[in-house]
């Protein structure tokens, strides 16, 4: 296949552009790099030594993304581009919800021009709001008790793409529901970057550890878990991937959901524990109150991902640790190697 990959120069863009490069498909990237770099995509061609063609627009800019997409030639589409910080989007909810779902609806259309009718989704865990269960599964009801426009805006995304696959049923669609992703490619070479501080718990552990950022504030040790910390599915970023060639490559026509989880969860104590050990460094922490809108435990059932797309995790949080480690050691300033 020749596969787009919207926001494809990003973390999770990057490691599925080089996993399905060697997986023999050919990649063709869209991205506005507003949140990622081309540098990214360079090591992705180093690492498996073949070409990505890198087209540069805004796909919420219908003008823009009719040009840029009106030569390209590609028979399936994986869509990761938007917008992702929970803060800022309570902060800004017009921007997030125009930027995300615009984005949709304009590459739906743009599809439907060029007679591509192959889509996977980056959708996310947060669609489930509080689940109140211990593992979660696809049939889970989805929408109630979301707390900011980022989750709205995947569960609407979701909702849409329901909608415009009803009046055109020759769309084969795949939603993958993505747990919490973490790691890097083993080499070190390609991570997670993120401009300024980081929201989510292993980049910021990972630069207290490198020594860019003084200690870890755990966000509420008073929860219904064993240790009292946040419960999380971590799962490494190249099993993730993976989960994305595998829906790609058993499409057909309908909507298909599926979570992309480990099935276990970790405690925030458990990272610490564990990047601690990969890392060999100390990270220092302190315990405060809980962040507003977190949940206690957040598990994926991954039963219907292992069975149906023959998929399934095989890298530990471990794994995980170390290889975020040799990324984040390696490039202290993540893909800003100038500074
Ligand atoms: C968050 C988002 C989710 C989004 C995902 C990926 C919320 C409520 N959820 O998931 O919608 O899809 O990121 O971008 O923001 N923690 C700390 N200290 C920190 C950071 C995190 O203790 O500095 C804790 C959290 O309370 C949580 C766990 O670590 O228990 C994981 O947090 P995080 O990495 O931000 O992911 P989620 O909150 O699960």
């Amino acid at each position: 296949m020749r596969v787009l990959l919207t926001g494809g120069a990003g973390y999770i863009g990057s490691h599925t552009a080089l996993t399905l490069l060697e997986a023999g498909h050919d990649v063709v990237v869209l991205d506005d790099f507003s949140n990622s770099r081309r540098e990214s995509l360079r090591r992705v061609e180093q690492l498996t030594g073949r070409g990505v063609q890198v087209i540069v627009a805004d796909l919420a800019d219908r003008a823009a993304a009719d040009a840029a997409l009106q030569d390209a030639d590609f028979d399936a589409v994986v869509h990761l581009a938007g917008l992702k910080a929970v803060g800022e989007s309570v902060a800004q909810p017009a921007r997030y919800y125009r930027t995300n779902l615009v984005s949709t609806l304009n590459l739906l259309d743009i599809m439907r021009d060029k007679g591509v009718d192959r889509l996977v989704f980056s959708s996310s865990a947060t669609v489930y709001g509080d689940p109140q269960t211990p593992r979660i599964a696809e049939d889970h009801p989805v929408g109630l008790g979301l707390t900011n426009p980022y989750g709205w805006s995947k569960a609407m995304n979701e909702q849409i793409i329901r909608d415009v696959q009803r009046a055109w049923p020759q769309l084969q669609t795949v939603l993958l529901r993505y747990f919490n992703p973490v790691g890097a490619h083993p080499s070190g070479r390609i991570g997670e970057d993120p401009a300024g501080i980081p929201n989510n718990l292993m980049p910021f552990v990972a630069q207290v550890a490198v020594g860019r950022r003084e200690k870890l504030a755990v966000f509420g040790d008073g929860y219904a878990t064993p240790d009292g910390t946040g419960v999380r599915d971590y799962i490494h970023v190249m099993d993730l991937a993976e989960g994305h060639v595998a829906a790609l490559e058993r499409l057909s026509p309908g909507v298909e959901v599926y979570n992309l989880g480990s099935g276990a969860g970790a405690s925030v104590l458990d990272v610490v524990r564990a990047f601690s050990a990969a890392s060999g460094r100390d990270i220092p922490y302190e315990l405060i109150a809980p962040r507003e809108g977190d949940v206690a435990t957040s598990v994926a059932d991954p039963a219907k991902a292992n069975r149906e797309l023959g998929w399934r995790t095989t890298r530990s949080l471990d794994d995980a640790c170390r290889d975020a480690w040799a990324w984040q050691s390696q490039n202290p300033r993540g893909f800003n190697t100038q500074t």
